[in-house]
């Protein structure tokens, strides 16, 4: 590599190992994903799918995308008579755009969660084409900052929508996915989930399923996930579809929206869903919830505002408005202190996007390194220091040195 390519990586590395990584967002993959990402299938054209390829040389490839997508059904225990799996989107915010262009038409009338209520700019915000080209209304959280359901319905009732979206990236709280397909239903409406956030939790069964509830009831009829958050895999997209609507979504990737599919990154998310079929992976996303868990409580011993009041999940949302701290200040202050997370508004905000109420704390990466609740009560104390003012750098490089990078 390039010298100051190479310096520039290992600098990288470096920040990451003597970091505590609390961006709900991130993770950290196995050696066999990075292997698989630099792999030299990287080189190779496979416009098509498997089988139906518009260039000669593919036959390892087919089988890899073939193996991707069973692994994908697999995962989420999901037989390919009733659903279908597209592998191919190179990340999570063109699936979105892919699913709307195969269901919607320009201008049809869809419902989204509101950024600023916890959901995702592709999820129908004015300044995201998604907001641009589909007529979105947007829902949010009641006075409680839980999904108001209500909110749905009476949207759904009000503008007769052809699509209603669900999923978010500040919500932590359990989405009832019974509770608005039946909405759907009632009015008639594809129901797409964006497990983007909580797919490695939906994947091991301690956040329920999208696909079915456990009386077997059908429940999304399209569900996007990025595969590189709490699934812990490379950067990447799925779109899993009711089998009808495969053929549509298929044809909306490509050729409607991507040419060569990322095959190196196909081969990485094929060994991402293996992982995640282990006992192993299971228990990492049990931890998972049992430090975010304690990391709030830590905090609200602390005199810390906890959006919901608490969490189910893999994240929360502090509003520091009592603290009397910015989320921005708050954000640069974290850092200074070798402790990463993000600034993000908190419902009904008084203050603007760019330096909003709260931040954002998520615990995906800490668990990956075998961090447990001991360290949240540490780190708890941590971000309380730091946001006062104090000096805690030395103490967070060195927790974080205790639990190497994988
Ligand atoms: C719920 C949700 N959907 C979609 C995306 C977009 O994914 P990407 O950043 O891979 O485009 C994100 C990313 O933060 C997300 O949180």
């Amino acid at each position: 590599m390039d010298k100051q390519l190479d310096k520039l990586n290992k600098l990288e590395d470096k920040r990451q190992l003597e970091t505590i990584n609390l961006i709900a967002s991130e993770n950290y993959v196995s050696p066999a994903i990075r292997e698989a990402m630099s792999s030299r299938l990287t080189n190779k054209y496979s416009e098509g799918y498997p089988g139906a390829r518009y260039y000669p040389g593919n036959q390892y490839v087919d089988e890899v995308e073939t193996l991707a997508q069973k692994e994908a059904l697999k995962t989420f225990n999901l037989k390919n008579s009733t659903w279908g799996v597209n592998v191919q989107p190179y990340s999570g915010s063109p699936a979105n755009f892919a699913v709307y262009a195969a269901v919607l038409e320009k201008n049809d009338t869809a419902l989204g969660m509101a950024l600023s209520s916890g959901g995702h700019l592709t999820h129908g915000f004015k300044v995201s084409h998604s907001g641009r080209f589909f007529n979105f209304f947007q829902y949010g959280v009641d006075k409680n900052g839980l999904l108001n359901y209500e909110e749905v319905e009476n949207l759904a009732q009000k503008y007769k929508p052809r699509l209603i979206v669900c999923g978010a990236s500040a919500y932590s709280r359990i989405i009832n996915f019974i509770k608005l397909s039946k909405i759907a239903k009632k009015y008639n409406t594809l129901l797409m989930v964006d497990i983007a956030h909580i797919a490695g939790l939906v994947a091991t069964g301690v956040h329920p399923s999208p696909f079915s509830a456990k009386s077997g009831q059908a429940l999304a009829d399209i569900v996007t996930t990025t595969t590189h958050k709490t699934l812990r895999g490379p950067r990447g997209a799925i779109i899993f579809g009711r089998a009808e609507l495969m053929p549509a979504i298929n044809k909306s990737i490509f050729p409607g929206h991507q040419g060569g599919p990322h095959n190196h990154q196909t081969l990485a998310i094929a060994q991402a869903f293996i992982e995640a079929q282990t006992p192993k992976f299971k228990q990492y996303t049990v931890q998972i919830i049992k430090n975010t868990k304690t990391l709030a409580k830590e905090l609200q011993k602390l005199n810390f505002n906890i959006v919901s009041g608490g969490t189910d999940n893999h994240l929360f949302l502090l509003d520091l408005t009592n603290k009397g701290v910015s989320g921005g200040d708050a954000e640069k202050l974290l850092e200074k202190n070798n402790i990463i997370a993000n600034r993000n508004t908190v419902p009904n905000d008084p203050r603007k996007p760019f330096d909003p109420s709260g931040i954002r704390i998520g615990t995906p990466a800490c668990t990956t390194r075998g961090m447990k609740e001991k360290e949240m009560k540490k780190i708890a104390q941590l971000i309380d220091k730091a946001l006062c003012g104090q000096d805690v750098k030395n103490e967070a490089k060195k927790l974080a040195m205790e639990f190497p990078t994988p």
